[in-house]
């Protein structure tokens, strides 16, 4: 494995790739969640390139930019065991001029639910992430379905700049007792973790009453509501929408996703459930 640090040795350590090749962009700190999608990306691609860039632009003012966990050393042991050709680890300064055109979300999918919480964020995303592709120009790129909205938004960007690269959804992976995996669960105490567990319970008793052949979002969403207020800090939203991100009044099947975004503590958490 090689690692770079800036987009001119990059290229140079690109050219020498033959074939398909699979990207993987993070911000680090990596879980099983992430090597999920590396081993995917190996087992669909001939080669495999991972990026951790801790994006700036991302985050809002008051975030946790400054303490996001940044764990370089064993994300480095983690991509070289998983046998990833290309380590990228740009510095801010090789990704970011002063004076840049911004990509703006649009408003359908990116002013609503994480885009009216954390308003800009996904202008962040869809800078860093079309930056990101069009430097390690991938044939395929692989994103968690648990930032659903930033891979619809991703697909949607790459969609409508004719970009030449197939983005593969990936299934959420989860702990043995159901926390959706996510770099930022290390903040959590004991207790917080196991206020935690509400979101994946609330989620599966939204699958299991479909199951049972109830549809009517609103009564989905009052006992999901009822689930999560007994144990987060504060509850932002439970979401049922299409795979278009509108909102939908009855569950359709193949056709749905219900998110959930909450306080536990200082920690923000996001999960979901496909159905
Ligand atoms: O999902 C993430 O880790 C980030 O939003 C991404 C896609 C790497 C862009 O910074």
């Amino acid at each position: 494995m090689v690692i770079v640090r800036d987009y001119e040795s990059f290229l140079v350590e690109r050219q020498k790739l033959q074939g398909s090749i699979g990207f993987v962009p993070t911000m680090g700190a990596l879980h099983s969640g992430h090597l999920s999608l590396i081993k995917r990306s190996k087992a669909e691609c001939d080669n495999t390139i991972v990026s951790i860039f801790v994006n700036p632009t991302q985050f809002l003012e008051g975030e946790d930019l400054d303490k996001y966990p940044r764990k370089d050393e064993a994300d480095k042991k983690i991509c070289q065991l998983a046998g990833v050709d290309i380590l990228f680890m740009p510095t801010v300064d090789s990704i970011y001029s002063n004076d840049e055109l911004v990509i703006m979300a649009p408003k359908v999918r990116g002013f609503i639910l994480e885009g009216a919480k954390r308003p800009g964020h996904f202008d962040g995303v869809l800078q860093v992430v079309m930056k990101l592709l069009n430097i390690v120009s991938p044939t395929h790129a692989f994103f968690g379905k648990k930032d659903a909205q930033q891979l619809a938004l991703i697909s949607q960007m790459v969609k409508d700049y004719f970009m030449h690269t197939k983005i593969v959804p990936c299934d959420i992976i989860r702990d043995e007792k159901g926390l959706a995996l996510s770099s930022r669960n290390v903040y959590l105490s004991q207790d917080e973790y196991n206020r935690a567990l509400s979101l994946s319970r609330s989620l599966k008793e939204a699958s299991y009453m479909f199951a049972k052949g109830l549809s009517d979002v609103t009564i989905i969403k009052e006992k999901m509501e009822q689930v999560l207020l007994e144990s987060v800090d504060t509850l932002e939203y439970v979401a049922v929408v299409d795979r278009t991100f509108k909102p939908l009044k009855k569950v359709q099947q193949d056709n749905t996703i219900i998110l959930v975004a909450v306080f536990v503590g200082n920690t923000r958490l996001i999960d979901n459930i496909w159905l």
